[in-house]
């Protein structure tokens, strides 16, 4: 169902002690939120059994985790240990699983398989490098990551999956999509899964911004009819300002 959603991706950030202190903090400053969101947090593996036992206003996402169900993977973490310790969403594709641990979108289609089938909701991340929207290309390149990464799922599926417009030349640079440019994709994101899958599911998809989203730009990136949301990388280390975007819808 579409919804309004901010996530905070910590990415390989804080250590166990400051991770307690930061979700602590985003815990009880959502208590008191002012907007509709759904309030997500992705801290490292290390902390996650720790921070759930911490969280009541705030959900808990994984940052990844391994394409196989079990066995002889080491060093992998698997979507039956997550969802043993109470993550509900986990990010799956973000560019820099993309481009420094080669994940492509057949092994990510089969993360999504193993997230959905373990009851689990995929945050599903897509977006194009610069040269990509240089050549314009960003449409073709977005299209191309939906269809091999998740449209071979039925319409019962795809219902469970969010997704996360992240042009990745904004993501950590300080340099944001602008509203327009944001809308724009957002738009046709949703027109590819209505080919696909017809209007009303697309409708009821919630597609999240990310990129450089902060407290002084959420508002007027989340008053977009096609935003429904952010994945926050740097701005969601710091309590007070994630919440600062939580509440800018
Ligand atoms: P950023 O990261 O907000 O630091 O640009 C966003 C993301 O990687 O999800």
């Amino acid at each position: 169902m579409r919804k309004n959603i901010v996530a905070g991706n910590w990415k390989m950030n804080t250590l166990l002690k400051e991770g307690m202190e930061l979700a602590t903090a985003v815990n009880s400053l959502a208590k008191n939120k002012t907007s509709n969101a759904t309030v997500i947090i992705a801290p490292p593996f290390t902390h996650l059994a720790e921070i759930k036992k911490t969280l009541t206003d705030v959900k808990l996402a994984a940052q990844n985790c391994a394409s196989e169900e079990s066995g002889a993977f080491t060093g992998e973490v698997s979507v039956g240990m997550l969802k043993s310790l109470g993550a509900e969403y986990i990010i799956i594709g973000h560019s820099e699983r993309r481009a420094y641990y080669h994940e492509d979108n057949a092994i990510l289609a089969k993360k999504v398989n193993l997230c959905l089938a373990a009851g689990l909701k995929p945050i599903f991340c897509i977006g194009e490098v610069l040269p990509e929207r240089n050549a314009n290309k960003h449409f073709d390149v977005v299209k191309s990551q939906l269809s091999e990464g998740v449209f071979h799922l039925s319409p019962d599926a795809f219902e469970n999956l969010v997704i996360a417009y992240e042009p990745v030349w904004a993501i950590g640079t300080g340099v944001t999509a602008s509203p327009e440019q944001a809308q724009e994709m957002h738009k046709f994101i949703r027109s590819v899964i209505a080919e696909k899958y017809g209007s009303q599911l697309a409708d009821s998809t919630t597609i999240l911004y990310g990129g450089s989203c902060k407290g002084s730009n959420a508002k007027e990136l989340f008053a977009n009819p096609d935003v429904d949301g952010g994945l926050i990388g740097g701005a969601s280390l710091k309590a007070e300002e994630f919440l600062q975007i939580v509440n800018a819808f």
